[in-house]
Formats: C-alpha cells, structure tokens, sequence
C-alpha cells in the first residue's frame, strides 16, 4: 500500500489519538489546532490530555518525520490526500450538538481547499450533518471532494490500545472511491471493516453509545430491585453475562454513566428522534434512571444517618471513571453538590483529576493528599470512581480511621463479608447489606 497524507483538525482525544495512530502505521499526519500553546506543547511530543502510551506514540513519530503540528489549516491541507474533522460537538442548552466548531472547520476546508480530498467525520454528529457539511463546503469552492462518515468508538483512558484493537472500523461513504481510500488508510489496523453509507454510519455511532447506556442503566435498575429483594447484582450480572447474546460486558452497577460521551449523545439521539417527531421512549428512561442513580449514595447516606449536617464525608475518586483525568459529567460533581446543600462537609481525593475537579466541585469542598489521607477523621466514606488505589484500602483502614463505621461504595469495590467482619456498615450497589 502507499502511505498517504492527513490532516487532522482538532487534537482533543479523538483528534489527537487517532493523528498519532495514522502516523504509526507509516502515514504522514499533520495535526492542527487553533490553541499555539497547545501545538507547541504537542510538538515537543508531550500530550496534553492523560491518556497511557499517547507521549510514547508521540515522540516516537515526531521523531521518525511523520508526526507535526500546527496552527496553520492551509498548511496542513497542502498536498492531504484525506481531512480528518476530529473537533468537538458539544451539547447545547436543549441538548442538541452545537455544531460550531464543525462548520468553522468546513469554512477553512473550503477557503483552502486546492485539489481533490476526502473529508473525513470523525467527530460524534447527528444523522444528516455529514451531508450538511458536504453541501455547506461545495458552496464556498469549485474543488471536487467527497465526504465520509468513519465514527470514532476509543474510551477514555484506553484510547490507544482501543485505537489499535477495536471490533470494527465504520465508513460510511456515498461514494465509493472515497470509501476505499478510507479504507485503504486504515488497513494496517488490521480490524475488520464494517462499510455502509454516510448517513447509517452516523447512526451507528448514537445507536452504540445508546445501546452501552441502555446496559449500564438496566443493570442499575435490576440492582435496585435485588436491594429490595435481597439478591445480589454482581452474581446477576455474572449469570447473565455468560450468555453470548447479552455478554458480560459493561453490566456493572454503580452509581451510573458520566463522560463526554454517554450523557451528551443520549440526549441528543433524543433530541433527532423528537425532530421526526418520534418518541424514543427506552432512552428517555435510560437517561431518568442515571439521573436517579448519580444521586444514589446521598439518598442512602440519608436514610442511615437521617440528616448529614455537620458529617465530613471522605469522596473517594472524582473522575467519572478511573484512568482519566475527565471530570465531565461526573457523579462526584452532583453528589458534592448535594451533600454541600445538605450542610455535610466533604474532603475529596482523586489520583489525577484533582486540578480539574476544584474548577467543577463546589468551592466548599476540600481535598486530601491520598485516599487514605481522605479517610482519617472522617465520619464515613464514600466510593466514587473504582481506582486501584481507593480499592487497595483495607476494611481496617476504614475501621480504624471512619469515626463512624459506615461505607458508601458506589461502585461495588468491597467484598461484602470482609466489610462486615471488620466491623463495618458497608452498603453497596445492588448487594446485600
Ligand atoms: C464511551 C464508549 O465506551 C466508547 O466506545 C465511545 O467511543 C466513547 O464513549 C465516545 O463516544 O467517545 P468513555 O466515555 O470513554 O467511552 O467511557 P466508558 O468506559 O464507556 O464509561 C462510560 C461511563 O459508564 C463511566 O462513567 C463508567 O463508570 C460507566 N460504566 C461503564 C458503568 O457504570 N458500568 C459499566 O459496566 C461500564
């Protein structure tokens, strides 16, 4: 195969992640961003989001020629055989994709756009927005190009092993030439191709993010009824899981889904189905049980000690999952809130999301050097987010450092014996007290 030409607009992690990737299969990758700082810091090959193995990636291609950064979009478009779109589709008011940052790139592609490309959509965007972005484009220039829709499925903390090792690579193209360059870029991936047309791909990206919500809240809603009818949730899960069709994976209950991605695209699959005027009833109670479930350990906090005024509550992990750095839309920030309002005093600890948790935590909240710095002197604790290190404390560090021996695991990280034997009240996520 021959090796191509890219640019890529955007280096948030999908952005960012999938330039590196490109470039360590042998293509040459330009990456562009509007943030100077940004692209200095990146072209020096450090990487400004956590995430494992991207620095590593990065120096290595930087280092091999194939690699580079810039601001400058008709640099990076001169000679690009394909235009990655990797910038963000955040959510708006009324929970529609603002697509901003997408039409200014289609603005550049068209100013200095000067031979045949293949604009390529990786960023998540309602069904008919690639079709949007081609007419706004051949609107502005003469220049033949072609539009595909090639959806992005990497989670956060993983995101270069997701890169490397995913299920499916989607296109999605209405023309098929463009299609098979798509494809041909991506062959050195070795990852089985799924080809369809633009607007099917588009669905494919909100109908796999739905579907994963849709697990996580029913697993959650089962919990909730083993904890009336005292079964246990992880045995559950397990028993199901082990039939191929439902699987085991992303069935374990907890205090729900944040990230930039499930809340943001629920709600908007939400919002195009209500522009056809089609209810999408399933998703909307999806969405109404992770609300509920966010708010879980505050109401179970509450129904043991009746108020919280006064209580110091430890808050085990703040980001919305361990790994990451990502503060968006996680429970920490809903049940810090609560607790605040209820009059509790709360000392929180995260591994490596604290500097972006004191812009989204109230400003009440202090913050411990160590998850077992968070416990002492507390009166209870609660789990937030399932790192190794929240996970490796002990029921005796809890005992002996809680003033009162109560846990709240949000995230089922306990052995519920070992918790009892210590002496501990240790309530769970859809276990047995
Ligand atoms: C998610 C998808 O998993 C990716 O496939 C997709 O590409 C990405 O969104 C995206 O659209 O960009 P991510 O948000 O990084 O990835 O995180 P996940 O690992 O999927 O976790 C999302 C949330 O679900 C976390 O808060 C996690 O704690 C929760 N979760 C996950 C559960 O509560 N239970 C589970 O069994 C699994």
């Amino acid at each position: 195969m021959s090796f191509k030409n890219i640019a890529v607009v955007g280096t948030g992690y999908v952005g960012l992640v999938t330039g590196v990737a490109l470039s360590d299969i042998g293509h040459s990758v330009t990456c562009v961003d509007i943030d100077e700082q940004k692209v200095e810091l990146m072209q020096s090959g450090v990487s400004p989001i956590y995430e494992p193995g991207l620095s590593e990636l990065m120096t290595k291609n930087i280092k091999a020629g194939r690699l580079s950064f810039t601001t400058k979009h008709q640099q990076a478009f001169a000679g690009a055989d394909a235009i990655y779109i990797a910038v963000g589709t955040p959510q708006k008011e009324d929970g529609t994709a603002d697509l901003r940052f997408i039409e200014a790139v289609a603005d550049h592609i068209a100013e200095h756009l000067t031979h045949y490309a293949v604009v390529v959509t990786k960023s998540t965007v309602p069904v008919g927005t690639n079709d949007y972005i081609k007419s706004y484009i051949d609107k502005h220039t003469d220049v033949p190009f072609a539009v595909v829709s090639n959806p992005e499925f990497l989670r956060e903390g993983s995101a270069v092993h997701d890169t490397f090792h995913g299920d499916r690579i989607v296109i999605g193209a209405d023309s098929v030439v463009a299609g098979d360059l798509i494809e041909e870029i991506n062959k050195p991936f070795g990852i089985p191709v799924f080809r369809t047309d633009i607007r099917s791909a588009e669905m494919i990206k909100y109908a796999s993010n739905a579907f994963l919500a849709t697990k996580i809240s029913f697993v959650n809603e089962i919990a909730n009824l083993c904890e009336k009818l005292n079964a246990n949730v992880d045995d559950v899960a397990r028993g199901m899981g082990q039939d191929k069709r439902i699987g085991n994976k992303f069935l374990n209950a907890g205090i729900g889904y944040g990230g930039s991605c499930f809340p943001k695209d629920t709600s908007a699959l939400v919002q195009i189905a209500g522009n056809v005027e089609h209810e999408f009833t399933l998703l909307k109670a999806v969405i109404e049980v992770n609300y509920k479930q966010q708010r879980l350990l505050v109401e179970k906090a509450r129904e043991h000690f009746g108020s919280l005024r006064g209580k110091t509550i430890a808050m085990l992990g703040l980001a919305f999952k361990p790994n990451t750095d990502d503060m968006r839309e996680a429970a920490s920030i809903i049940l810090a809130q609560e607790l605040i309002l209820a009059g509790a005093r709360v000392v929180a600890y995260d591994p490596i999301a604290m500097e972006n948790a004191r812009n989204v935590l109230p400003a009440a909240v202090d913050y411990a050097d160590s998850a077992f710095a968070a416990i002492q002197g507390a009166d209870t604790a609660f789990v937030v987010t399932e790192w190794d290190e929240i996970c490796a404390l002990t029921p005796g560090d809890f005992k002996a450092n809680l003033k009162e021996p109560v846990v709240f695991d949000g995230r089922n990280c306990f052995n519920i014996e070992t918790m009892k034997e210590a002496g501990l009240n240790y309530y769970s996520v859809g276990r047995p007290v």
